[in-house]
């Protein structure tokens, strides 16, 4: 077996006191950082050698060196270009890219002379045979005999075909410690050594502290958290405040009810709706509300004649989990008409987590995120929800959007909104919308005059589109790639 290149340095000072480092590399065929390498773990075991640093000059060609080691010198390449019957000056000048010098180097070695006796002058020969110095001085510094004359030196570097640098190195010797071979060094101490005293006799490793350590690992965000992360930076910038949304139980009176959805509506089906066994039911509710809500179901109010069907108080007790956001805002609605000092203008934001009994698809889950953004204020109109859905758009790079009739139980008009999408090519829906219904908003106490717009859209469709993601169990669920996690660029919308 080839021995370790640590065994072969010491090894070589068992036969010769001292070394240079640079000197091994021909002995050993080893590059010479090789040879630094191997010394320094020798180091590491301790004072097996001892190593005094040194430095060395010596020549070596330039780039322009090597090329005319290898092709020969500028004069003589100048020389060779003139012709037996002599050649202008300036043709001979086209003949190499180096051609001025090489013409007053060759002129200063006698090796061509201009004759003037013909019009125009010529250059001509001056001798039969030309010795390229030059080249064979070059040579032999690239082959390491270099005892060329101080004059001469001087005159190659400063014609930059040679340059002097120096090598650092290390001058070996046996040190107090030297030993043949090298023991393992223990990289632990154990409470083995400790408990039988073998610790005095082992060596250990000594510690690298310039080691660059592995990198720790740690958390990392979630596409659906960046994205959310500039919704609700959107928001914010609007002047909207977020709604408290930790309770992803809800009553159905708050999910349904209180938005004037009757309870004969098939969403609040259990083929649509995640019911709660555990608790099944809420029972605090502010009373005289709910009144006023049976009441609006039942016969009507407030100029609507109502659905007329018989309201049942165990329906609007049951819990699921909430089925949209808009439950949140219904109690955040409900409180700025209760508020102290009465109804002030708000806008309000959230983003959380929905619940669907849905199929299951590519791009349908049971659960899902929702974004919703609401505005009360006295007299907003179907014009305020739709300059207000263009600014908040515009914010996420959407210009161009589309709006189209929909049926919400609680808003009306309702309108759904597409947007074209450029790199699809093709229009899509990217929100609901509407301005809430005086049945809903009447009841809870707003003053008559103020109207509520709200739009709400799913977070999961931006983040795919963003992210390149078209199943969208690659974005939640036990499917979810970690690396894709871990190496997703942060989001920034184009604003
Ligand atoms: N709640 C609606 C949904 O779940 C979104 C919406 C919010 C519609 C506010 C109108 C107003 O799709």
């Amino acid at each position: 077996m080839h021995p370790d290149l640590t065994e072969r340095i010491l090894q070589h000072l068992n036969v010769s006191d001292k070394v240079d480092t640079l000197d091994l590399v021909p002995i050993f065929g080893e590059d010479h950082q090789k040879i630094i390498g191997a010394l320094k773990s020798i180091q590491a075991h301790g004072e097996l050698v001892l190593a005094e640093p040194t430095s060395r000059k010596s020549l070596e060609l330039t780039g322009e060196g090597i090329e005319v080691a290898a092709n020969g010198s500028h004069e003589a390449a100048v020389y060779n270009a003139v012709p037996s019957e002599g050649i202008a000056q300036a043709e001979l000048m086209k003949s190499s890219p180096n051609a001025k010098v090489g013409f007053s180097k060759a002129m200063s070695q006698g090796w061509i002379f201009v004759d003037k006796s013909v019009t125009p002058p010529l250059v001509k020969k001056k001798v039969d045979k030309i010795e390229d110095l030059v080249m064979q001085n070059l040579k032999a510094v690239a082959n390491g005999n270099s005892d060329l004359a101080a004059n001469v030196v001087s005159e190659y570097k400063k014609r930059k075909l040679l340059q002097e640098v120096t090598t650092k190195s290390f001058i070996l010797s046996k040190g107090p410690e030297y030993s043949l071979t090298l023991t393992k060094l223990e990289t632990d101490l154990t409470v083995e050594m400790l408990a039988s005293g073998l610790w005095k006799d082992l060596k250990f490793k000594a510690y690298n502290f310039d080691a660059l350590g592995a990198p720790p690992t740690r958390g990392h965000l979630h596409p659906l958290l960046k994205v959310r992360t500039e919704f609700r930076q959107i928001f914010l910038e609007m002047g909207f405040s977020e709604m408290p949304t930790n309770n992803y139980v809800e009553s159905s009176f708050w999910n349904f009810d209180a938005l004037f959805q009757p309870q004969q509506h098939p969403a609040r089906d259990a083929h649509d709706t995640f019911f709660i066994n555990y608790p099944s039911k809420s029972y605090k509710f502010p009373q005289d509300y709910l009144q006023r809500v049976k009441k609006v179901h039942s016969e009507g109010g407030y100029g609507s004649q109502g659905y007329g069907y018989d309201w049942k108080l165990e329906e609007a007790q049951k819990n699921l989990l909430r089925t949209h956001t808009t439950a949140v805002s219904a109690r955040m609605l409900y409180k700025l008409a209760n508020q102290p000092g009465g109804f002030k203008p708000a806008k309000y934001f959230s983003i959380d987590r929905v619940f669907r009994n849905e199929t299951l698809d590519a791009t349908h889950l049971a659960e899902f995120q929702q974004v919703e953004g609401v505005i009360a204020d006295v007299g907003l109109t179907l014009g305020d929800l739709i300059g207000t859905l263009y600014e908040f758009f515009r914010k996420l790079g959407i210009t161009k959007l589309e709006f189209k009739p929909a049926y919400n139980p609680y808003t009306e008009p309702s309108m759904e909104i597409f947007c074209f999408h450029p790199g699809l090519d093709k229009w899509i829906e990217v929100g609901n919308s509407g301005i809430f219904r005086p049945e809903m908003l009447l009841p809870m106490g707003l003053p008559p005059n103020v109207n509520v717009i709200a739009w709400g859209l799913s977070l999961e469709r931006p983040t795919m589109i963003k992210y390149g993601i078209n199943n969208i169990r690659d974005l939640v669920g036990p499917k979810v790639d970690l690396k894709m996690v871990e190496e997703g660029p942060i989001c920034r919308l184009e604003r």
